[in-house]
């Protein structure tokens, strides 16, 4: 098939659709990471060329429903209106920050995050992505406690750079980078009494996910937020809530935490908060934590590109966006007719799916085996809806959507899931 003029002129105008993905497998094999070039094009990925709403368009014009999300990025879809439209405006005033002056766009970004977070966060410092979030984070409650041990959860993912790998429960991921930031325990997640064990006097911050996404969407039990506060008043350590995937509504309420009423002390954010069209982290703080920061030192934690007009005109847009089209709700209805229709269809096929979970438009799906999830995808893929497995457990099929997506969406999105583990059955049932 031979690509529209427009999207082709991207590239090469003499390029067909066909030769166009076997160039960027080839730049990607020999110039960015050959085995996962591997892995995608095992899986069936192409290569993408538009993003529009809860659509994504590869080289050959074939349309995907996108129910994985950019793992979180698209909550409003791809390429909003609103969005767009203030990242152009502001492109023409200001891209970056010239840092020495003060920021507009940034103030008022930190001012709206301070009146949408629970009580008592009233502080920002923004960055550019989740790792640099956590980072901030775990230095920040160092130097404001005073203390240097921290605890995590088992199976949580943080992100990938030094100091949030040291907080990641994944081993796999830790070990080749050892020694790593000293002092971090791990407990189960989910579980309140290892939790108070594990909090002591000398702890920092217990760093926790409201429901792990990476680690397999778990959700943990009701209270559990709740109990950490506790046990982290009780000795004066921090709780520190990372909220880079489970912020904005995607779990059917504003934050993850609000499904607790749990003020955490920091909090971290990054993915949606940029609409999907800019990259964007965020750490936000009390005020006891903020002075013990930079009352000192004003200069103590930086970023160059970190709370860029772009990114912060973006992030405004985007909580707009949310507030005028109740996406939150949304979120919480269409996650319940999404999980009602994955169940129907687990229901057919419990020899190979163990659970439906998840919150608002944050499902898992979970296999009886490792294998499963990957034929699922590549499966879906050839239906035209796109979704991944969780980083932590290929066993976990993750369903994150837009929260813009429409009941039809839903359906014709578990109508693929259906067949594919229909297909994927008969597969391996050939292998047997
Ligand atoms: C809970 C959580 N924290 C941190 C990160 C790291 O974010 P980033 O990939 O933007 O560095 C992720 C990424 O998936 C995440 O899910």
């Amino acid at each position: 098939m031979v690509l529209e003029v427009a999207e082709l002129s991207r590239y090469t105008r003499l390029m067909d659709a066909d030769a166009l993905f076997a160039d960027v497998v080839d730049k990607y094999t020999n110039h960015i990471n050959p085995y996962l070039a591997k892995l995608m094009q095992f899986a069936g990925f192409g290569v993408e060329m538009r993003g529009e709403g809860c659509y994504v368009y590869d080289q050959d014009g074939k349309a995907y429903l996108d129910c994985l999300g950019g793992y979180g990025c698209f909550s409003l879809g791809h390429r909003h209106p609103k969005v767009v439209e203030a990242v152009k405006h502001q492109l023409d005033h200001m891209g970056l920050s010239g840092k020495a002056f003060f920021n507009k766009q940034g103030a008022d970004l930190a001012a709206k995050i301070a009146e949408i977070t629970p009580e008592g966060l009233e502080y920002v410092f923004f960055c550019n992505s989740g790792a640099e979030a956590v980072e901030g984070a775990l230095k920040f409650a160092k130097k404001a406690t005073g203390r240097t041990k921290l605890v995590s959860t088992d199976n949580s993912f943080h992100g990938k750079t030094l100091g949030a790998l040291s907080v990641m429960g994944r081993e796999k991921y830790r070990k080749p980078f050892e020694p790593l930031l000293p002092g971090v325990s791990f407990v189960p997640f989910g579980d309140s009494d290892a939790a108070r064990k594990a909090i002591t006097d000398e702890t920092a911050a217990f760093i926790v996910e409201p429901i792990q996404g990476e680690g397999g969407i778990i959700v943990p039990p009701v209270g559990y937020l709740y109990d950490l506060r506790q046990a982290c008043d009780k000795h004066g350590a921090l709780l520190i809530a990372d909220e880079v995937q489970t912020l904005l509504g995607r779990t059917g309420k504003w934050f993850g935490c609000n499904h607790d009423g749990v003020s955490p002390d920091l909090m971290t954010l990054a993915k949606a908060l940029g609409g999907g069209i800019m990259p964007i982290g965020a750490l936000v703080g009390t005020k006891t934590v903020w002075e013990k920061i930079y009352a000192d030192s004003p200069l103590s934690h930086t970023s160059t590109f970190g709370g860029n007009p772009l990114a912060c005109a973006a992030g405004l847009a985007t909580i707009q966006v949310i507030e005028e089209e109740g996406l939150v709700e949304r979120s919480r209805k269409m996650g319940l007719l999404m999980q009602a229709g994955l169940k129907q269809a687990a229901d057919k096929h419990s020899d190979l799916i163990k659970e439906v979970r998840g919150r608002g438009l944050l499902i898992g799906v979970e296999f009886q085996m490792d294998e499963v999830g990957e034929l699922v995808v590549a499966q879906m893929l050839k239906r035209g809806v796109c979704v991944a497995y969780t980083l932590n457990n290929p066993r976990i099929l993750r369903f994150e959507p837009p929260l813009i997506i429409t009941p039809s969406e839903i359906e014709i999105a578990c109508l693929a899931f259906e067949e594919s583990v229909a297909e994927t059955a008969e597969i391996l049932a050939m292998l047997v």
